[in-house]
Parts: structure tokens; sequence; C-alpha cells
């Protein structure tokens, strides 16, 4: 980059700008911005100026300023890193078939099962869910009572999440799942699968921000927390933790990312495996 068109760049995004948007952010959905992540904000704020055909970052922030409430889903949107895919961190759905399915199975005398699924995006990690609790039960989910909660802050994966379409790659998932469990599209949708009925039912797709009230009462076997604390800081994750403690049954999983960690929240958990935690029985 030339230094003129660098000189530019900077005039564009102030230090003011930069500061209130990190601000506004944050306050709405906890994700810490900071110097690092200067360059992805860019990119996405460019998006955003250009999809609004505004002139500039200023005038975005002017438009955030005079009316947050009705700008902020589309601009959460915008900023929310989505990542995922099916079957990612794959030791996570082997222990669940492995382990805590059979333990479910023999434990929950009532025949419930509730799983959370709390920062879902696109939908890969809750179908993947899905299909290990289909694989894992067989024919015994006809009497029981299983369900799994997917929720995200973005209105927009969650759409895609919810339609249940994606672009058939070949390493999407490993060919023995996709039997019975997707639908290869024909014709015109010939590079696309479609989830099959019997693994959406499973899933209820909710909007839901970490950082507000939590409507659902659980308690949960299960909760998925992967790869979005890290977007928070320490108090946040703090104050996540303990509410996911409280949501858990005696006995139930917390499961993060392969980057992320309890803290000091170590002590109330029983560590069974690469980033997969157990609330004690009694605790
Ligand atoms: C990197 S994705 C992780 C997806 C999936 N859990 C995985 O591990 O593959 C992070 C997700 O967290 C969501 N997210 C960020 N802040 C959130 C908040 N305050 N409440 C709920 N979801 C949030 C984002 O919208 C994004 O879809």
């Amino acid at each position: 980059m030339t230094v003129v068109a660098a000189q530019q760049r900077e005039e564009q995004l102030t230090d003011k700008d930069f500061a209130f948007i990190c601000q506004f952010v944050y306050q709405r959905s906890g994700i810490v911005l900071n110097e690092s992540k200067k360059e992805m904000l860019y990119r996405r704020l460019t998006r955003v100026v250009r999809d609004r055909k505004l002139k500039s970052f200023a005038e975005y922030c002017q438009i955030l300023k005079t009316n947050p409430e009705a700008e902020q889903d589309y601009f959460i949107n915008a900023i929310t890193t989505n990542l995922t895919s099916f079957f990612r961190e794959n030791h996570h759905f082997e222990y669940l078939r492995d382990h805590e399915f059979p333990r479910l199975l023999n434990n929950n005398k009532d025949r419930r099962i509730r799983i959370w699924s709390s920062a879902c995006s696109t939908g890969e990690e809750p179908y993947s869910i899905a299909i290990t609790t289909l694989k894992a039960m067989s024919t015994r989910i006809r009497n029981w009572d299983v369900k799994i909660l997917a929720t995200d802050i973005d209105s927009n994966v969650l759409a895609t999440a919810k339609a249940g379409i994606y672009k058939d790659k070949p390493d999407l998932v490993p060919e023995v799942y996709k039997r019975g469990y997707f639908q290869k599209g024909r014709d015109g949708n010939a590079n696309k699968v479609r989830i099959q009925p019997q693994v959406q039912e499973l899933i209820t797709f909710k909007q839901l921000n970490l950082l507000h009230s939590w409507p659902m009462k659980g308690p949960f076997d299960v909760i998925f927390c992967r790869n979005v604390i890290i977007y928070f800081d320490k108090p946040t994750q703090e104050e996540l933790f303990s509410r996911y403690y409280q949501l858990l049954k005696p006995g139930g999983l917390l499961i993060l990312g392969h980057s992320e960690s309890l803290g000091s929240y170590q002590q109330y958990f029983e560590t069974i495996g690469r980033t997969i935690f157990r609330k004690p029985e009694h605790g």
C-alpha cells in the first residue's frame, strides 16, 4: 500500500470512530475489539458503508449514534465471526457418541435429554449434535424426549441454519454420516445438500444474545459453548460460566472450543477430556 493510500485510510477510520465502534460492539454483544482487530473491523465496515451507500465511516457512526436500536442487529450481524464446520473438533462428537450417550441412556430415567448449542452460527454444530444423537440412540429415540436448542446473536446465520442447505464440498462431513442425514440436490442444486427432516426436527433455532437474560429453564445435559467466549473479556466469560453452571444438570457437560479455558471457573468442574468439563454430580 502506498503512503498516500495508507494516510487516506487512516483518515477514514479515525481513532475516535474506532473507539466509538469498539464501545458500541462491546456493549451490545460483549465482543471485544482492540487494535489487533482493526484490520478485520476495517474490512467489515467497508462492506457496511458500501451496503448502506454511504461515503464514510463517520457517516455510519452517526447512524449508529442517532438510531442505535434500529441499526444494531444489522451491524452486529456484519461484525460477528461465524466460522464453523460440520463435526468441527470431532473429538467432542466422538465423546458424546462413545461415552455421554451411553451414560445418559442409562441414567436419565425420565427419558429426557436436553442439549444447547449456545453460539450455533450457520447450524453445522447443532446438526452435528443431532446426527450424533440419532446415530447413538438409533430406534430408542422414538421413546425418548430429546431436544436440541440452537441459539446465536446473529439473525443472518440463524436463517442459514434454519434452511439447512449447504454447499456439498468433498470434506463436508465424513461419508458415513452423509447417508440418511443429508439429501443431495438435483439439477440446478447438484452442488448442494439439504439436511433431512428427521435431523432438523430435533432442533429449535432461536436468536439469543448471551449477554441478555436467558428465557429457557433447562436443565441441560450438555451445553456447547465453542469458539465464542474467546471474543469476550474475562468478566463476561466468568459471568457466562456461572450461568452455564446453573443451567446444567448435576453431572452435565460443558464443552468449550479448542483455544478456550474455564480460567478460575475450572475449580467448579471436573475436566474429563480436551475442553470437555463436567459439573459434579454432588456439587
Ligand atoms: C466462530 S462462531 C462459532 C460457531 C460454533 N460454535 C463452532 O464452534 O463452530 C461464533 C459465533 O458466536 C456468535 N456470537 C458472538 N457474540 C455473541 C453473543 N453475545 N451472543 C450469542 N452469540 C454470539 C457469533 O454470531 C458466531 O456465530
